[in-house]
């Protein structure tokens, strides 16, 4: 089922969000954004490239002056300066010029990388998100925030950078694996604890039909989420309020990911971090204790962990002030929760609320 979103509508920065069953309603998009016969480059990891590169490149056959793929190597490890460096210079090689486009096929990272790239490559050229993970697809690739990490700091270097399209094609998510899946679903849910209470009524009705991958169901989920995401991004795009809510669970998500050197996926991370959030928001009285159980026992049939084994509580706590959000912050702007569906931002969370919800995710067989 195809359908349609535009963000910032008749504002600056335009773009579409175009949801669709395969590639082939890309070209006539990129048309209508004057794209044809242009240069462009798919930029895209060695996993995805694999799966769909040639796809992509069948589809957009003659559309393109010259059109290139560039691959680098998968993994958050590799999100850093080193590959921006590497694929700034195929494009030179491939002399991009300033009206040309950069393609970004791929999850998360690649999405960050890639239109990091285009926004600095000539100090901008166009790029168009083409994700392919369900993390991309809610949340990623809608918004503009590229960048890379430095040393310690997640996303540390960065740009925002808009979109001139958001083309989403379902049909690559049957060949995405269990993990990476389920790492979407922890984003998934989140919009439904931050801000949608009926949408996360309905993820839990329908628990049977996203688990099954059903192709209506999978649409109609994503639907929902880019609509909550374009809510956010629209009122506040650069993150000075609102929008930082979307960091439900990150903070000790994050955390979490650099301790376990990114052996663990991002969503994973994101379910650990909503767990500890929720457990504090419920210390601190706003949740009911049924209400922390409940959100904490959705995570579960999602495949999604709850717990996790071998972790230092001290340095995790010491991780979390070198999130760059903290950086600029006197305080670290904890996000917790009101209820389900409203989130809020709290600036004084102690140290020993945050080392008890670490102490709840860790896993220990008491803890069980
Ligand atoms: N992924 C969080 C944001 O776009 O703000």
């Amino acid at each position: 089922m195809a359908s349609k979103l535009t963000v910032n509508k008749d504002r600056e920065n335009q773009y579409d969000i175009l949801l669709e069953g395969d590639f082939g309603a890309l070209p006539a998009a990129l048309r209508i954004l004057g794209m044809e016969g242009r240069k462009a480059v798919i930029v895209t990891d060695d996993q995805v490239g694999g799966h769909y590169a040639e796809q992509l490149k069948e589809s957009l056959e003659g559309f393109f002056s010259g059109l290139f793929v560039v691959t680098f190597p998968a993994g958050e490890p590799n999100k850093n300066l080193d590959t921006v460096t590497a694929i700034l210079r195929s494009f030179v090689e491939y002399k991009l010029n300033r009206h040309d486009v950069v393609l970004a096929l791929g999850g998360g990272v690649v999405g960050d990388v890639a239109g990091f790239c285009a926004a600095v490559y000539m100090r901008g050229i166009d790029v168009v998100q083409i994700p392919t993970s369900l993390l991309a697809m809610v949340d990623s690739s809608i918004g503009g925030k590229t960048g890379v990490d430095l040393d310690a700091y997640k996303n540390m270097v960065g740009a925002f950078k808009m979109p001139r399209l958001v083309y989403i094609n379902t049909s690559v998510l049957k060949t995405l694996d269990g993990r990476q899946f389920a790492s979407g679903m922890a984003e998934v849910m989140k919009y439904g604890l931050i801000m949608d209470a009926s949408f996360y009524e309905w993820i839990i009705t329908h628990l049977y039909e996203i688990r099954e991958r059903r192709e209506d169901c999978l649409s109609e989920m994503i639907e929902q989420c880019c609509i909550c995401k374009q809510k956010i991004v629209e009122r506040d795009p650069l993150e000075k309020g609102d929008r930082a809510l979307l960091n439900f669970g990150h903070t000790i998500g994050h955390a979490i990911e650099k301790f376990k050197n990114f052996e663990l996926l991002h969503g994973e991370c994101v379910a650990l971090g909503s767990v500890a959030a929720a457990y504090i928001s419920w210390k601190k009285d706003k949740l009911s204790m049924d209400e922390y159980y409940e959100i904490r026992d959705m995570f579960v049939p999602f495949g999604l962990p709850i717990s996790i084994e071998d972790i230092d509580a001290q340095e995790i706590l010491k991780l979390t002030h070198s999130d760059k959000k903290a950086l600029d912050e006197k305080s670290i702007r904890f996000v917790l929760l009101k209820r389900v569906g409203k989130a809020y931002i709290d600036t004084k969370v102690t140290e020993e609320e945050i080392l008890a919800g670490i102490a709840e995710i860790e896993y220990r067989e008491d803890n069980e």
